[in-house]
């Protein structure tokens, strides 16, 4: 356990030091990095599921005034490692899956490029396609692990003994859709080849593994390989390694050297080629003694993964340490489909799972006729169930108990359907938010004193989060000096190797980074340095994780309204209590939480990616089929936390705030849809169908 910070810039609600740049336009996104004389780039996609490409005619395109290459399995450059499928691209004639790169115009203009790509006539020797998920299927398989390194199951005493004995038990199915991602700047890229270098302006969360993948698919020395992204329009897990367009972009740039090459994907393709998130089939089962103590629980999960590359989401390694009970097993099965490559999206296994676990406890307390937050309390563990190890600090029955008192708990009567306003039916739903402390290996930043001023330099990425304004308050901190004299440098392969933005592990990481280079910079200079003096420092992961279990909590409490003729469903009221250590900014920190839970919300009643199984595609590939919660669907968000000290997850004492906020929402929506109907939703999304 490293010594803790005094905080004085920390805690402060100071503004984003980018903000005025972003909001009048003037900071470079990947896209419009100005560059001399760009040419463009647009992808050539495949239009069948699988099969062969049997032929590629691309004379009508290079016949195309302004376009300047056409790039197809023929003549695309060989790649030094096709390890990796999805970003093997153009390396031989099989479609995996619809939609995939099969070829790319490069061209004076976007729209010329895009033009050409459209003129590329292909023709396939197509075979059939497996795109529909089921858990009947014969053909699912155990993967070795789940995302990132979990065991794929867990198996503790004999639920089904425990399901067989008890008096009170809940068997029930629950369904979460494909989502995307979506963020609002989609996957770009300009990229230029030159002088046996290349350098990318990627929209991307982590510029060093751009730079290590790129270079390894490439075949380039790392060094030789530049990667720049100071500003992000939102990643959401989908920028968290790098995707096709990345990849074409650099191969586009190689196949024009010295001219530079923007890529953007369009809407439609960031439905195709940027990964989402997999459909869900959970199968929970609970058993409990009268007195709501459980005995057993059990989570088993069918879900998908691409035919070509393998991405295990782990929904349900939640629920083996979110409550206590002497019989515990989770299952994670996976059918493998001629579709595009699952990923990472906002909490990756927690926010799926984290709904049927959620569901089936209200459902529980529902036939106990015991409360929901008390059921959540009498089950709360000492320890972690699953590693036996002590919490850090574990304060979700605080976080249950502030947001009762806040939200007006106790005035609820408990019986569903029982409030009525006008035509609009009332419930209220509670679900518990839980998300790990990660701290990722290998990050290093460099303290200088530079022409009488401070600057702290890593490799990381500001996601859109605010990173450039709370890593200078830690470095602040750290130097104990004012933060008006700490000047930051990230998004730059240029600075020291950083980890990606990825598992709410920034601030943990590239913080703790931060305070070490700080404090053995203060060590060795003392208080009056000269300019010039440096200091590089490296951390890995927390040592204090083989001692305990690490975890941020959360308690969500939503007010859901639905329409007694029309079963329209509203919600007009939500709160969320978090138990996330010490936040950094608290401006900031509301904002997470606030996109967090509106992404909850979406996640509840809005998203859902559909499938046609005719042409294995999701056909509601834009943003006006494809419904994102907007201003008009959020009605009142209350947001707070608990003034949280842990001593062990690091020197700064934060836990990672980017991804609890969307965890457990969309249950406490479904709890307070049945509240209000009466009607138990188990199928995500809560559309007006499934109430009436
Ligand atoms: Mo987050 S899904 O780990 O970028």
């Amino acid at each position: 356990m490293s010594e803790t910070l005094d905080h004085a810039a920390v805690g402060q609600g100071l503004a984003r030091r980018d903000g005025v740049k972003k909001v009048t336009g003037t900071a470079p996104y990947a896209y419009e990095h100005p560059v001399e004389n760009p040419a463009f780039c647009h992808p050539v996609q495949a239009t069948v599921s699988r099969g062969r490409i049997t032929g590629f005619d691309d004379a009508a395109a290079l016949a195309l005034d302004g376009v300047l290459a056409v790039l197809n399995p023929g003549n695309a450059e060989r790649l030094a490692d096709t390890e990796d499928a999805e970003l093997a691209l153009l390396q031989d004639h099989e479609v995996a899956f619809r939609g995939q790169i099969i070829g790319a115009v490069v061209a004076e203009s976007s729209e010329i490029a895009r033009h050409g790509a459209e003129l590329v006539a292909v023709t396939y020797d197509q075979a059939p396609h497996d795109v529909v998920l089921s858990d009947r299927r014969d053909d699912l398989y155990k993967p070795e692990v789940v995302n990132p390194a979990f065991p794929t199951d867990s198996d503790d005493g004999d639920v089904e003994k425990a399901l067989a004995e008890a008096e009170y038990t809940i068997r029930q199915t629950y369904t979460t859709a494909m989502y995307h991602q979506n963020p609002l700047e989609p996957h770009t890229t300009t990229a230029l080849s030159a002088d046996g270098s290349l350098t990318l302006w990627d929209s991307t969360q982590g510029v060093h593994p751009v730079r290590r993948t790129v270079a390894a698919v490439l075949g380039m020395e790392p060094e030789t390989v530049h990667v720049i992204c100071p500003y992000l329009g939102g990643g959401f897990g989908s920028k968290g390694a790098p995707k096709a367009g990345t990849v074409l972009a650099a191969m586009a740039a190689r196949a024009v050297p010295g001219r530079a090459v923007r890529l953007a994907l369009t809407r439609q393709q960031m439905f195709d080629v940027a990964g989402y998130r997999t459909p869900t089939i959970q199968h929970v089962a609970l058993a409990a003694n009268r007195d709501g103590t459980l005995t057993g629980i059990a989570h088993d999960v069918v879900e998908q993964t691409a035919k070509i590359k393998e991405f295990a989401e782990q929904t349900a390694v939640s629920t083996r340490s979110m409550y206590a009970a002497p019989n515990r097993r989770t299952s994670h099965r996976l059918a493998a489909l001629d579709v595009a490559v699952p990923s990472w999206m906002r909490a990756p296994g927690e926010a799926p799972g984290m709904f049927g676990t959620e569901v089936a406890l209200d459902e529980l307390a529902q036939q106990l006729g015991i409360d929901p937050i008390e059921l959540r309390v009498i089950n709360d563990p000492a320890s972690d169930p699953d590693s036996g190890k002590p919490f850090s600090s574990r304060n979700l029955v605080a976080c249950l108990r502030e947001g009762a008192e806040r939200f007006g708990w106790a005035d609820r009567d408990p019986a569903p359907r029982s409030r009525q306003e006008g035509r609009w039916l009332v419930g209220s739903g509670v679900a518990s938010s839980v998300y790990p402390v990660y701290r990722m290996p290998e990050s290093t930043a460099t303290v200088r004193f530079e022409s009488g001023r401070y600057v702290a330099e890593i490799g990381s990425a500001d996601l859109g989060t605010g990173t450039w304004t709370t890593l200078a308050q830690i470095a602040a901190d750290a130097l104990g000096t004012d933060i008006a004299d700490v000047e930051v440098r990230i998004g730059d392969t240029r600075y020291p190797v950083a980890s990606v933005a990825g598992g709410s592990s920034g601030m943990t990481t590239w913080g703790s980074a931060v305070v070490e280079a700080a404090r053995e910079f203060r060590a060795k200079f003392g208080a009056d340095p000269d300019d010039g003096d440096e200091i590089e420092a490296s951390v890995q992961a927390n040592p204090a994780a083989e001692t305990y279990a690490m975890y941020a909590f959360g308690a969500q409490f939503v007010e859901a309204r639905v329409n007694a003729d029309t079963g329209e469903i509203r919600v007009p009221r939500m709160l969320g209590v978090f138990a996330a250590g010490k936040i950094v900014n608290p401006r900031l920190a509301r904002s997470q939480f606030l996109g967090g839970m509106t992404m909850g919300l979406s996640m509840a009643l809005h998203e859902s990616s559909v499938m046609d199984p005719r042409f294995g595609h999701v056909v509601n590939h834009d943003l006006a089929d494809y419904h994102i919660t907007a201003n008009a669907d959020v009605g009142r968000m209350d947001i707070t936390w608990l003034d949280e000290h842990d001593p062990h997850v690091n020197a700064v004492g934060s836990k990672g705030i980017g991804e609890i906020g969307i965890v457990g929402t969309a249950a406490a929506v479904s709890n307070a849809v049945h509240h209000a109907t009466g009607v138990r939703v188990r199928e995500l999304p809560i559309t007006l169908d499934k109430v009436l």
